[in-house]
C-alpha cells in the first residue's frame, strides 16, 4: 500500500478490492478500539461490503467489540418500509448488525417509513448531536460525485435532508433492483455540513470508473456541483482506494 500525503487528506492505494477492505476495516476497528462508545457514520453501496465482511470476521475472531458502539447511517430511501429488502436497515442487517454483537437500540437510520419527511429530519440531526457527534464517517462516492444521498447542486445542504436522487443515481443504483421503474426517487440523507461535522472520514473507492470523480474530488475545484470536492475542507480525510480508482496518482 502507497500514501499520498495531502496535508490534511491522506489517500492510501491499495492493490486491490480485498486490500481496500482490509485496510478500510482496520481503520474502523481502530476506531473503536480506541474509544469502545465510538459513534460511528455508516454507509451502504457495493463499494463497502467488502470492509464490513472484514469487520464481521474480526468480531467473530475476538477481535472487536461494538456493545458500546453507536451508528448512524449517512441515508435511507424514502418512503420504505424497513422490512423492504431494498432499504438501507435491511442491508446494514445483511452485510454488519446481525454479524456483530451492536445494540440495535444504539443503531440509527433515517426512517424511510416516518409519517414526516421534515421531522424525521429534524430528528435525526438531534440525535446525533445528543450522541455527542460522529467520530468516524464512512463513505463512499458516486459517479457523479455524490456523498449520502448529496447531489450536485448549486448549493451544500447542511443538514439532514429530503433529497429528490439524480437521474444517474436512479440508474447506477437500478442494478439492485427488478427494473429502473422500482428505484424510490426520494432518500432522507444527512446534509454535506452534518458529514463534515464528522471528527475524521473514511472514504472508500473502487474501480475504474471513478478514477475521473476521484481525480476531481482531491485535485478540482471545490463546489456543490462535486458534492465530495468539499472534503477537502476537512481536518482529517482518509481516502482508501483501489489502483483502479486511484490510476491518476500512480
Ligand atoms: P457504490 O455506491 O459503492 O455502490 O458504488 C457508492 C455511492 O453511491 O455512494
Amino acid at each position: 500500500m502507497n500514501v499520498l500525503d495531502f496535508s490534511n487528506l491522506k489517500l492510501a492505494i491499495c492493490a486491490d478490492y480485498g486490500e481496500v477492505s482490509r485496510v478500510s476495516a482496520g481503520y474502523v476497528l481502530g476506531a473503536v478500539k480506541d474509544k469502545a462508545n465510538a459513534v460511528l457514520g455508516l454507509a451502504t453501496g457495493s463499494t463497502p461490503v467488502g470492509m464490513y465482511k472484514e469487520i464481521v470476521f474480526a468480531y467473530k475472531n475476538g477481535g472487536a467489540d461494538f456493545s458500546k458502539v453507536t451508528t448512524f447511517n449517512l441515508d435511507e430511501y424514502f418512503p420504505i418500509k424497513n422490512t423492504d429488502s431494498q432499504s438501507y436497515i435491511y442491508f446494514m442487517k445483511e452485510n454488519l448488525f446481525g454479524g456483530i454483537n451492536i445494540d440495535m437500540e444504539n443503531v440509527n437510520i433515517p426512517n424511510g417509513e416516518a409519517a414526516d419527511a421534515e421531522v424525521e429530519c429534524l430528528w435525526y440531526e438531534e440525535k446525533i448531536k445528543a450522541a455527542g457527534g460522529i467520530d468516524l464517517q464512512v463513505l463512499g462516492i458516486g459517479l457523479n460525485g455524490h456523498i449520502g444521498f448529496n447531489e450536485p447542486s448549486p448549493y451544500f445542504e447542511a443538514k439532514t435532508h429530503y433529497v429528490s436522487l439524480d437521474e444517474s443515481t436512479i440508474k447506477a443504483n437500478s442494478r439492485f433492483f427488478e427494473s429502473e421503474d422500482l428505484v424510490p426517487r426520494h432518500a432522507l440523507s444527512m446534509g454535506v455540513g452534518t458529514i463534515m461535522a464528522a471528527k475524521k472520514i473514511l472514504l472508500i473507492v473502487t474501480g475504474e470508473a471513478k478514477a475521473e470523480i476521484l481525480k476531481e474530488t482531491i485535485l478540482g475545484k471545490i463546489t456543490p456541483e462535486v458534492p465530495a470536492s468539499v472534503l477537502q475542507l476537512h481536518q482529517n480525510v482518509t481516502i482508501v482506494a483501489d489502483r483502479d480508482a486511484a490510476k491518476y496518482f500512480l
